[in-house]
């Protein structure tokens, strides 16, 4: 590693100057003027701040066994940035430390190399998990899930925040689209694979996405697809705390709180935020049913509640005393 490197800022300075502009814009932009793109990174340095106050929350999470995973993004199109396939040097990491490997349905790998490199050497461990798009094609859809079960992937994972790709000004003056060498590799046809030649004067994966992503998806899809597999399935793109009890009782196994990294919807909230109202309305379920042995219904007073304890400024919350429903 370069010395001088010592800070993000000091690696995205380097890859700015060393990707192929269209590149580091596709990594790099959020959408329209990116404004929830500023307020993640924002929330985040002002969230860290208020650690100490999390010990409450720790004990919760410790009192119902609520685990916290950690795992690399599934950053699609892997090869774009590195030489060797970052797909494998992401599994490499994961299989070291023991932790899960999230893999984008549209990496340009296929599903069954990446379990062969994640099982050809021997490691701690680390486990392959894979994440899926709602096709309009459904027996596509099926068709994934079915080559994720046979390589012995443990999870899937449902983007349900992608209907239309984020109008990502950047990559549509770049007219984004894969080098010819690169191909979304689970697909068979050009088309799927996201290697057509031309995608007109526009951002090619926003083109892509409009052909061949379902916009109507809701949540009998999720019903579905959960009917069409024996591997867990988790929600991923779930931005507020009703969203994710109505997940629970669509019966999914879990959700994952994100905004996708502040690439789809301009003018949504912070990720950190939105985790942090979603954690609360968990906590104040599972205070309402220790307290009344029911479970609640989803009320405008609690969700008023959770809105008001997770108002951005930490210094303006109340204390952890005041959190009765
Ligand atoms: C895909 O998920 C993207 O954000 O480009």
């Amino acid at each position: 590693m370069n010395e001088n490197f010592v800070c993000v800022s000091d690696f995205e300075e380097e890859a700015r100057k060393v990707l192929p502009k269209s590149v580091y814009d596709y990594y790099h932009s959020g959408p329209e003027e990116q404004r929830t793109l500023a307020d993640n990174i924002a929330a985040f340095n002002r969230y860290l701040l208020i650690h100490i106050q999390m010990t409450e929350i720790r004990r919760i999470f410790q009192k119902h066994k609520i685990r916290v995973n950690f795992k690399p993004g599934q950053t699609l199109r892997q090869r774009l940035v590195h030489p060797m396939d970052k797909t494998t040097r992401h599994k490499l990491t994961c299989q070291a430390v023991g932790i899960g490997m999230m893999l984008s349905s549209w990496a340009t790998s296929t599903i069954e190399e990446v379990m062969s490199a994640m099982t050809a050497k021997s490691g701690t461990g680390g486990v392959l998990w894979l994440q899926l798009y709602i096709y309009k094609n459904r027996e596509l859809i099926l068709s994934l899930v079915q080559r994720a079960e046979e390589a012995g992937y443990k999870v899937i994972f449902v983007t349900v925040d992608m209907l239309y790709l984020g109008r990502r000004w950047d990559n549509m003056r770049d007219q984004f689209k894969l080098p010819p060498h690169l191909s979304m590799s689970n697909f068979s046809t050009a088309s799927l694979a996201f290697s057509e030649e031309n995608y007109g004067n526009n951002s090619g994966l926003a083109v892509y996405v409009a052909k061949a992503i379902d916009p109507t998806l809701c949540w009998d899809d999720i019903t579905w697809l959960k009917n069409h597999t024996h591997l867990p399935l988790i929600v991923k793109g779930i931005l507020n705390g009703e969203d994710a009890v109505q997940a629970v009782n669509y019966d999914v196994d879990g959700v994952v709180v994100s905004n996708h990294g502040a690439r789809q919807l301009d003018g949504v909230p912070a990720m950190v935020c939105v985790c942090i109202c979603v954690f609360l309305l968990i906590c104040l379920f599972e205070m309402y049913q220790y307290r009344y042995r029911c479970p609640p219904s989803i009320s405008y007073e609690l969700t008023t509640a959770v809105a008001k304890l997770s108002s951005p400024a930490p210094w303006s919350r109340p204390s952890q005393g005041s959190l009765g429903v």
